[in-house]
């Protein structure tokens, strides 16, 4: 076991290359699945959710090789098991999105329930709603799910009850080879799901309308594999864009779609941060004073909830008072004691978060509870006096190519070491 050592006071200042998206990659990963020849992929981050669902790619019987410096080969020419094991889906619950393309090629996928996970319940009633009105048979039972669709799927009309962003990418998946067209109403918008579509046209789909509030698939007969290049990781940026903030600094980020980022950067720059904008990435400084914002998480291109617990570390240093609501996930406030621990005000009230902004928090041991807390905890502990020590950051490694090294790179003291 590890943990990360923060050494707080330092001004960032420099610049990093972004990497590609967590959150794009694992739905494109699943999505090869449906590829009867090879894939590439290109700009791959070196996490863990990666290999984990290399993994569970593997166990089906494909073969998934890493290249270097960042591409990843995957071969689905054959595919010799239609189920995920339970100790894969544990370990990361988006290991279900290989359920909607394993139901496309095969006609029935078998994966393990997720259960339960540290931000909220987390539900797939969508996910299976989606997959039972394209004609599938949902059978529940020993832990697992099953769903069979011997003659092939058949396009439809779906409504989503919430635009859930995994629920979106399985349909999409799962309707790429269905009979007909599917259209389907009030889905995530994000652009995790166009990039999805842009890769599963590549492949030979027919999809129109990803990043609005209709998508339109024309069912093909199949899939051919394809190259493609996943898009910049936004939140990655944003955590980043926020380090600068939080300690006064002045860095450059490379490889950032700033229009993925306008929220964050909308409420950035009113909390007084400096962001000037180029094609190729942002340029963010500070001058450490900061005004207090509100941010209320909605469904993109509302604020991202992936970014909320980063800025609420911002708030707990920044004079005056911020209000943070959480809409999307239930009890997703996880890291609101740990940063207490740290000498932050902050007081929670159902799903919304009264933020009191302290002179200084002060460095102690803390546990990253889920990846994005962990990233707050850093951020905080970029500022605080003395010592801040991150345990449990296996969370992070799922989703953070090379933390230690991008930080250190733009001047932060912090070194990974083993615990006890
Ligand atoms: C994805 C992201 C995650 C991000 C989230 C919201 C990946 C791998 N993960 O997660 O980082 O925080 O989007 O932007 O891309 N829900 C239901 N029923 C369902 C599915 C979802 O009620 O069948 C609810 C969830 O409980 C949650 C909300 O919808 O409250 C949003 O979930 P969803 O958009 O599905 O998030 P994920 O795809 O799990």
């Amino acid at each position: 076991m590890e943990k990360l050592v923060i050494t707080g006071g330092n001004r960032l200042s420099g610049a990093i290359k972004i990497s590609g998206a967590k959150n794009a990659l694992l739905p494109i990963i699943a999505a090869s699945i449906l590829g009867k020849t090879p894939s590439i992929l290109q700009e791959i981050p070196d996490l863990e959710d990666v290999r984990t669902i290399s993994e569970v790619l593997h166990e089906l019987g494909l073969t998934v090789r890493r290249e270097e410096p960042d591409t990843l080969v995957i071969d689905s020419s054959s595919i010799s098991k239609c189920e995920a094991p339970y100790e894969l889906v544990r370990k990361m619950r988006a290991s279900f999105l290989v359920m909607g393309s394993l139901l496309g090629r095969c006609g029935q996928a078998k994966i393990s329930l997720p259960g339960g996970c540290a931000i909220g319940t987390r539900p797939i009633d969508l996910h299976l709603k989606g997959f039972e009105a394209l004609g599938a048979e949902i059978v529940l039972g020993h832990g697992y799910i099953e769903a069979r669709a011997p003659q092939g799927l058949t396009g439809a009309r779906i409504y989503l009850d919430f635009p859930s962003v995994g629920a979106t990418e399985n349909i999409m998946m799962a309707a790429s080879t269905a009979k007909g067209q599917t259209i389907l109403e009030n889905p995530a918008e994000e652009p995790e799901i166009v990039d999805l579509a842009t890769y599963l046209n590549t492949m030979g789909a027919r999809i129109r309308g990803a990043g609005t509030n209709v998508i339109k698939i024309e069912g093909v007969a199949e899939l051919r594999g394809a190259t493609h290049t996943v898009i910049p990781d936004r939140i990655e940026a944003g955590t980043y864009m926020v380090a600068a903030a939080i300690t006064g600094g002045d860095i450059r980020l490379d490889n950032v779609l700033v229009e993925h980022l306008k929220p964050v950067i909308a409420k950035l720059k009113e909390a007084g941060v400096t962001v000037d904008e180029d094609i190729n990435g942002v340029r963010v400084r500070s001058s450490g004073k900061l005004k207090p914002v509100d941010i209320k998480t909605l469904p993109y291109p509302g604020f991202p909830t992936d970014m909320q617990s980063q800025f609420m570390s911002l708030m707990a240093v920044t004079a005056g008072t911020s209000v943070v609501t959480e809409t999307v996930f239930e009890n997703r406030f996880m890291h609101v004691d740990e940063l207490k621990r740290m000498g932050a005000h902050i007081k929670i009230e159902g799903r919304t978060a009264v933020i009191e902004g302290v002179g200084k928090l002060t460095g102690c041991p803390v546990k990253a509870t889920d990846l994005r807390a962990g990233a707050a905890l850093v951020l905080a502990g970029l500022v605080a006096d003395g010592q801040t020590e991150v345990g449990c950051i296996h969370h992070i490694d799922r989703g953070y190519d090379n933390l230690v090294g991008k930080f250190r790179t733009l001047g932060a003291d912090i070194v990974r070491t083993p615990t006890g």
